[in-house]
C-alpha cells in the first residue's frame, strides 16, 4: 500500500478503537505543514467534534494516546484546536525502505487499470514545429510515461493537423508559384508558400474561392489533390521525426484528423438527427445556451459557463466543409470503438479551453462515457514576458530553440571542465552536451505547475545548483560514483537492511518513502512538477546526508545501510528522470 494510504488505515482503525465508534471514521490525514511539529497529522478530530458532542481536544487526546502504541510512529501530541501531530518511527522508516528496494522503488500498480489515450504533440502540417508544441510533446509523454509504469494501458497518439483548410491555399498556391516548392528546405517553402497565399486571400476574393474549391475537391478524394496532400505530409512529417528523435518521444499511433474523413458526414448527421446541432443560416451548429433536453443525455452534460456563451460548437460549415470540431467528435467515437479507451487526455494550451469544452459537452450530450480531460497548459514567453519570437517576429522554430539549448550546455560544461568541477572523459563531451540541454529545457518545463506561463531562460534552466535538470544529472552520477569508489557492482536489487538514526539520513530516508505515491499522484492527477518537486527533494537531502553522515568511511552494518540509501536515491532520480523522458550520465 502506498504510504499515505497505509498511515490512513492505521489512523483510522486506532481512531474506532480509541473512540469506541462503529466504524472507522475518515481521518483526514495530511502531511505536516512544517516538518518541526512532526511529520502526519490527523485533523480528523474537528470533523468529528459536533457528531460525538465532545471538544476537538478531547477527542484528539485518546486518538493520540493510543496511536504512539503502533510501531509507525514514535511520537503523537495535540496541537492548536485538535489535531494530531505525528512523527515516524525510524525503525519502521527503515524498515519499510529496506522493503522498497526490492518492490520497484515503492511503485505499485493500479488495483483498476484503464485504457487511456494521451493525445499530444499534434502540431500542424505544412508548419513547423514551434515552442508552442513543445509543452504538449513533453508533457505528453511525461504522462504517458507515467500512467503506464502505474500500470494503464496507454495509448499514446500524435492528432497531427492534417486535414484543415489551409490544404486548399497551399494547393492554389502552390499552382501560383509555378508547381515549385521554393528555397533549399521544403517545410520551410511550404510555409512561404502558404503565407503568401493566405495574405492573398485575404485580399483577393477570387482567389480566396479558389483556395475553397481545392479544398472541398481535397475532401471529396480528388486524386491530383490527393497527391499534393500526400507530399505536403511526406515533407513536414520527415522533419517532425528529426525533432522527435532528438527528444526521444514515440507515438503509439499517428492518427491525424484526415484519419476520421469519412466519418465526418455521419457525425453531423447524428448531431443534427438528435437535436444536438441545429441549421443556422446553412451551418449545422450546437449552441449550448438554448440547448433543450436531449435523451440519452448524461446529467449535467451541459456546464453552466457553457450555458452563458453564446459562440457555437459549429461542425458542418455552410459551404459543406467539415472542421477541427468534427474531427474531434468522430476522434472521441473511434477511440472508443477501436481502442476501448475509458478515458482521454488532451494535452492541448490554455488558448483551447472553450473547444475542448464544448466538445466534452456535446460527448455527454451524445451519452459517452469516456471520461475526457483537458490537460491545458500556459505559454512559453521570451525574457520579455511576451510570446516567445525571433527577432523578424516569427515564432520560434523548435529545433533552433534545442540548438541553443544544447551550445549554452556546452558552454558550462566546457567551465566546469576547465575548473575541474565536472569530469567528462573527452569523447563523451558531444553526447553529455546534449542529454544535458535538452534534458535542461525537459525537466524546465515539466518542474513547472503546467497551467502557468512562463519564461524560457537558458542561464537558470542550464544549472547545476538549485532546481534544474543538470543539478539532478549531476545528483544521480554521484551516486554512480560513489560505488565506483567502493569497487562494488552496482546492484541490480538492493537487498540490504536500512537503518536510519542521524537527522540528515532520516529526512533522506522519509524523503524516499514518498516515491511511490508521488509517480502515482502526478500520472493520476496530470501533474508532472509534483515528480520534479520530489526529485528535488530527494537531491537535496541526499547532498546534507553526503555532508552529514560519512558513507565510505563508515563501517559495518551503518556502510550497508548508507550505501543502500545511496542506491535508492540514485535509482529515483534514474526512474524519475526516464519517467520524465530524461536521459542519465553515469559519469560527470
Ligand atoms: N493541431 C492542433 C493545434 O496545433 C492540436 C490538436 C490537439 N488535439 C485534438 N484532438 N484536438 O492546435
Amino acid at each position: 500500500m502506498l504510504l499515505e494510504a497505509r498511515l490512513e488505515s492505521i489512523a483510522a482503525e486506532v481512531m474506532k478503537e480509541a473512540l469506541g465508534l462503529e466504524e472507522a471514521p475518515n481521518p483526514l490525514l495530511r502531511p505536516c505543514g512544517d516538518p518541526a511539529h512532526g511529520d502526519f497529522q490527523i485533523n480528523g478530530a474537528m470533523a468529528l467534534a459536533k457528531r460525538l458532542k465532545k471538544s476537538p481536544r478531547d477527542i484528539a487526546a485518546p486518538i493520540a494516546e493510543a496511536i504512539v502504541a503502533h510501531p509507525a510512529f514514535s511520537a503523537a501530541s495535540v496541537a492548536g484546536p485538535g489535531f494530531v501531530n505525528l512523527t515516524l518511527d525510524d525503525g519502521w522508516v527503515g524498515a519499510c525502505l529496506s522493503e522498497i528496494g526490492g518492490a520497484d522503488l515503492g511503485i505499485e500498480q493500479v488495483a483498476n487499470p484503464e485504457t487511456i489515450v494521451v493525445d499530444y504533440s499534434s502540431p500542424n502540417i505544412a508548419k513547423q514545429m514551434h515552442v508552442g508544441h513543445l509543452r504538449s510533446t513533453i508533457i505528453g509523454h511525461a504522462l504517458v510515461q507515467l500512467l503506464r509504469k502505474v500500470g494503464h494501458k496507454v495509448i499514446s497518439d500524435n492528432h497531427l493537423g492534417d486535414w484543415g483548410t489551409q490544404f486548399g491555399l497551399l494547393i492554389a498556391g502552390l499552382r501560383e508559384a509555378g508547381g515549385e516548392i521554393p528555397g533549399d528546405d521544403p517545410l520551410a517553402g511550404l510555409e512561404t508558400i502558404y503565407k503568401a497565399a493566405s495574405a492573398r486571400a485575404k485580399e483577393d476574393p477570387a482567389f480566396a474561392q479558389v483556395a475553397r474549391d481545392e479544398l472541398a475537391k481535397l475532401q471529396s478524394g480528388d486524386e491530383e489533390n490527393l497527391a499534393h496532400w500526400k507530399r505536403f505530409v511526406e515533407i513536414t512529417l520527415s522533419s517532425l521525426r528529426g525533432v522527435y528523435d532528438r527528444l526521444g518521444v514515440t507515438f503509439d499511433e499517428w492518427l491525424g484528423e484526415s484519419a476520421y474523413n469519412d466519418r465526418l458526414d455521419g457525425v453531423a448527421q447524428l448531431l443534427l438527427d438528435k437535436g444536438i446541432a441545429t441549421i443556422d443560416d446553412g451551418a449545422a451548429c450546437v449552441f449550448f445556451h438554448e440547448m433543450g433536453e436531449i435523451e440519452g443525455a448524461l446529467p449535467d452534460a451541459v456546464p453552466k459557463r457553457l450555458r452563458k456563451q453564446k459562440s457555437p460548437f459549429i461542425v458542418r460549415k455552410k459551404d459543406g466543409a467539415f472542421n477541427y470540431a468534427t474531427s474531434d467528435v468522430a476522434t472521441v467515437q473511434y477511440r472508443r470503438e477501436v481502442f476501448g479507451a475509458d478515458r482521454a487526455l488532451y494535452v492541448v494550451g490554455s488558448p483551447q479551453a472553450l473547444h475542448f469544452e464544448q466538445l466534452f459537452s456535446v460527448m455527454k450530450l451524445l451519452g459517452e462515457p469516456m471520461r475526457l480531460e483537458h490537460i491545458a497548459f500556459g505559454q512559453i514567453q521570451g525574457a520579455d514576458g511576451k510570446v516567445m519570437r525571433t527577432r523578424s517576429g516569427e515564432s520560434v522554430s523548435l529545433g533552433s530553440l534545442l540548438d541553443e539549448a544544447v551550445a549554452q550546455s556546452r558552454r558550462v560544461i566546457e567551465e566546469k571542465l576547465a575548473d575541474e568541477s565536472l569530469r567528462i572523459p573527452p569523447e563523451e563531451i558531444d553526447h553529455a552536451a546534449e542529454v544535458i540541454g535538452i534534458g535542461a529545457v525537459k525537466y524546465n518545463d515539466l518542474m513547472k505547475n503546467r497551467t502557468t506561463d512562463y519564461r524560457f531562460d537558458l542561464e537558470t534552466m542550464i544549472s547545476f545548483s538549485g532546481n534544474a535538470g543538470p543539478y539532478l544529472h549531476y545528483q544521480y552520477a554521484r551516486t554512480r560514483s560513489i560505488f565506483r569508489k567502493d569497487e562494488r557492482e552496482w546492484p541490480a536489487v538492493w537487498d540490504s537492511a536500512i537503518e536510519v538514526t542521524e537527522p540528515a539520513e532520516l529526512a533522506l530516508a522519509k524523503t524516499l518513502l514518498r516515491f511511490g505515491e508521488v509517480v502515482w499522484k502526478a500520472g493520476e492527477t496530470s501533474l508532472p512538477h509534483l515528480l520534479c518537486d520530489h526529485m528535488y527533494s530527494v537531491a537535496r537531502t541526499l547532498s546534507k546526508f553526503y555532508t552529514d553522515c560519512p558513507v565510505l568511511k563508515s563501517e559495518g552494518a551503518m556502510r550497508t545501510s548508507r550505501l543502500g540509501l545511496v542506491w535508492l536515491a540514485g535509482r529515483q532520480l534514474e526512474v524519475g528522470l526516464e519517467l520524465l523522458g530524461i536521459d542519465v550520465l553515469e559519469q560527470m
